[in-house]
Formats: C-alpha cells, sequence, structure tokens
C-alpha cells in the first residue's frame, strides 16, 4: 500500500511511500481508505515536524470501505461504508484520559494511506448518500462544530451565532446554526469568502481585517444585545473580541488557536456578562453518529472547496498554509 509520511522540513518534507499491506486482528477492521481531508491540526503537525514525527503517517481523518474483518468482529461488515473517529476510544459520555490519547494523525498513525487497520468500535457507518469525500471532512471539523453548538451548546431556534473565518470548523458550524434556525454572523479577512459565507445562509457578515475592533460591529448588528454564541477558533487573535461579543448568558466554545496560544484577558468582563466559556476538542462516537443522522435527514453536505490526488498532498498543505480555502479540502486516494 501506499502512505504519506512526515519527514523534516514541515511540508516539502512529506513523502509518499510503499508499505506492507496490513492485517486485521481480532475484534479489528481493514478498511480501504477512499478519501481524506485536513484539519489545522495536521497543518500543524507536519510544520513541528519534531523528533516524535518523522514516519507518522498524517491527517485524522477520512473515509472508507470495509474489505476483511478479523476474529470475533460483530459492529461492522465487508463491506460497509465507514469513517475511522478521531478519538479511536470514546464511544460515548465524557471524555476520559485514555479517549484522549486515542487520536489519529498523532500519536496514533492517520489517514493518509490507502489501507487502515482499526478496532471496530474506532470507525462508524456511513449513510448511503454520503459520498466518501464529504465523510472524509467530518470527524474533526463537522463534529467539533456540532459539539459546540448542539451538544454543549443547546443551541436553539431564534438565537445568534457568530463564526471566525471561513475555515473547516467554522463553515460547519455556520450549517449547523441554520439547521436549527439560528441567524449566523460570520467574520474573515475577504470580503470574496464573505459573500459565499452569505450564500450559505449568513445574515451578516464583517471583515475583520477592516474591522479589528469586530464586537463593535456585532453589538451594533444585534441591536446591542450581542450574540448567543461564539464558536472561537482564533486564540489568542480573538478571545477579548469574543468576551465582549456575547449576549448576557451567552456562551463562547474555545475551540482554536489560529492566532496564538496565550491571552490576558479582561476578567471582569467574563464574570458581568454572566457568560460560559466552554473548552471543546471534537467529540464522541455517539455525538458523531447524533450528528450524521442530522446530516442525513435534513439534506446537509459539507463544502468541500478542493480536492487534491494523494500524490499531490503537500500541494493541498500549501493551499491550507495560504488561507486560500473556504471549507474543507479533500484528498482522493
Ligand atoms: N478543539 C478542537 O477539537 C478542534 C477541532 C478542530 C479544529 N480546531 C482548531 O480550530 C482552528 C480552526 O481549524 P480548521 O481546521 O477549521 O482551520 P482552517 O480550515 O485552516 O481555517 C482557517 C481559517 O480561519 C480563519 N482565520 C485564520 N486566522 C484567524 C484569526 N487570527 N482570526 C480569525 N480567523 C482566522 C481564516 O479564514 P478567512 O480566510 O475567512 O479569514 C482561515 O482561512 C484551528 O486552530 C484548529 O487547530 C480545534
Amino acid at each position: 500500500m501506499r502512505k504519506i509520511v512526515i519527514g523534516s522540513g514541515g511540508i516539502s518534507g512529506l513523502k509518499l511511500v510503499d508499505a506492507a499491506d496490513p492485517e486485521p486482528g481480532p475484534g479489528e477492521v481493514l478498511v480501504l481508505m477512499h478519501a481524506s481531508s485536513l484539519n489545522y491540526r495536521d497543518l500543524v503537525t507536519v510544520r513541528q515536524a519534531g523528533a516524535t514525527t518523522p514516519g507518522l503517517v498524517p491527517n485524522s481523518c477520512g473515509a472508507g470501505e470495509v474489505v476483511a474483518v478479523g476474529d470475533g468482529v460483530r459492529r461492522i461488515a465487508v463491506g460497509d461504508r465507514v469513517a475511522p473517529m478521531f478519538f479511536q476510544k470514546w464511544v460515548d459520555g465524557r471524555i476520559t484520559p485514555e479517549a484522549r490519547g486515542s487520536t489519529l494523525g498523532g500519536p496514533i498513525d492517520g489517514c493518509l494511506r490507502d489501507l487502515m487497520v482499526l478496532n471496530e468500535e474506532g470507525v462508524t457507518r456511513l449513510p448511503d448518500d454520503m459520498t466518501f469525500e464529504e465523510a472524509a471532512t467530518l470527524p474533526c471539523a463537522g463534529l467539533t462544530a456540532w459539539r459546540a453548538l448542539v451538544e454543549e451548546g443547546n443551541l436553539k431556534a431564534g438565537e445568534t451565532v457568530l463564526v471566525q473565518g471561513t475555515g473547516g470548523v467554522s463553515i460547519f458550524a455556520l450549517q449547523f446554526a441554520r439547521l436549527f434556525g439560528a441567524e449566523v454572523i460570520v467574520t474573515s479577512s475577504s470580503d470574496a469568502k464573505l459573500e459565499r459565507a452569505r450564500a450559505l445562509g449568513a445574515t451578516h457578515v464583517i471583515n475583520y481585517r477592516q474591522m479589528p475592533d469586530w464586537a463593535s460591529a456585532v453589538r451594533q448588528l444585534t441591536g446591542g444585545r450581542g450574540v448567543d454564541h461564539v464558536v472561537e477558533v482564533g486564540g489568542a487573535d480573538t478571545l477579548q473580541q469574543s468576551i465582549a461579543s456575547i449576549a448576557l448568558g451567552g456562551n463562547i466554545h474555545v475551540i482554536g488557536v489560529l492566532g496564538g496560544y496565550v491571552k490576558d484577558v479582561d476578567i471582569t468582563q467574563i464574570f458581568r456578562s454572566n457568560g460560559r466559556i466552554q473548552g471543546v476538542t471534537v467529540g464522541s462516537r455517539a455525538m458523531f453518529e447524533r450528528m450524521l443522522r442530522a446530516m442525513h435527514f435534513n439534506g446537509i453536505h459539507p463544502v468541500i472547496d478542493a480536492r487534491f490526488p494523494l500524490e499531490n498532498t503537500a500541494d493541498a498543505f500549501e493551499l491550507m498554509a495560504r488561507g486560500g480555502h473556504f471549507g474543507k479540502i479533500v484528498i482522493e486516494h
């Protein structure tokens, strides 16, 4: 089989190599991968390319078809179309330390390979109307947006959601917010991307480059009230603005660190807002299954902006590194 491995030198160090075909052991399934997708985390992993990562197969997200099963497998059968779960050991309930260490794309080899052996509990069957490319976008980005707004945020019709930028997590958050009847404000560095966000149902858009104090614009757009949810992916660049943007009792779903990891914040604004700041790391398999059903019954399809063959994976990472995408970037195997 072919696989992409991390070398040294970041994106230019990615290598396509041959490897022996794996075989499933007891309780395991062998998946022929048809597609995978990029997340910002994968870009960070490839760029860091430290002493622990050479030889690692990057990318947490993909989808494929089960071509063999090991002894004792009951949940999954040959021929099933499946997606591997981001957390291989988080089936349901609250996250555990064991689950937290069970992530694909590091420390466990990820999806940029032709064949994957996974525990049968670590995959989910896909609806028939979802393509492998679409499904490959969901295990991290889709599920993170779903968990933040729906599972943790208890999103209600008529609420207002702010999403930051137009990357993978944010565009899923826009789609799920519209599904639940929420009004959506989108920020972006690009007016062209903001127009695309409007076409997907954003009610208001703000260019955060032209308007660095975008919290004031959010106040104006909401009649002074603020928003009920912020899907916070900007990290150090955006957290203070997010706190200034929420309505009384609003929610900030802390997900990303696009603009840095550490930030001094004005604590008085947090308690005055009576807001909730909720950390989110992806989600469980049970949450993923609920998300899939909601997407299936409502005809929601992921927004795929660009597709690359496996051998051109480096070009896909270059596109993400320059922020040239809207929604998701997919690799076709
Ligand atoms: N906690 C979790 O479980 C979890 C799960 C998934 C992702 N994440 C994190 O969430 C973040 C987004 O991930 P992703 O995969 O969706 O990324 P992505 O697809 O690469 O999206 C990046 C986009 O975000 C916008 N952006 C970049 N810097 C920004 C800033 N300083 N302020 C506001 N927007 C900014 C840009 O949009 P425009 O071009 O429109 O300006 C950029 O194109 C990353 O930090 C990632 O590590 C965390």
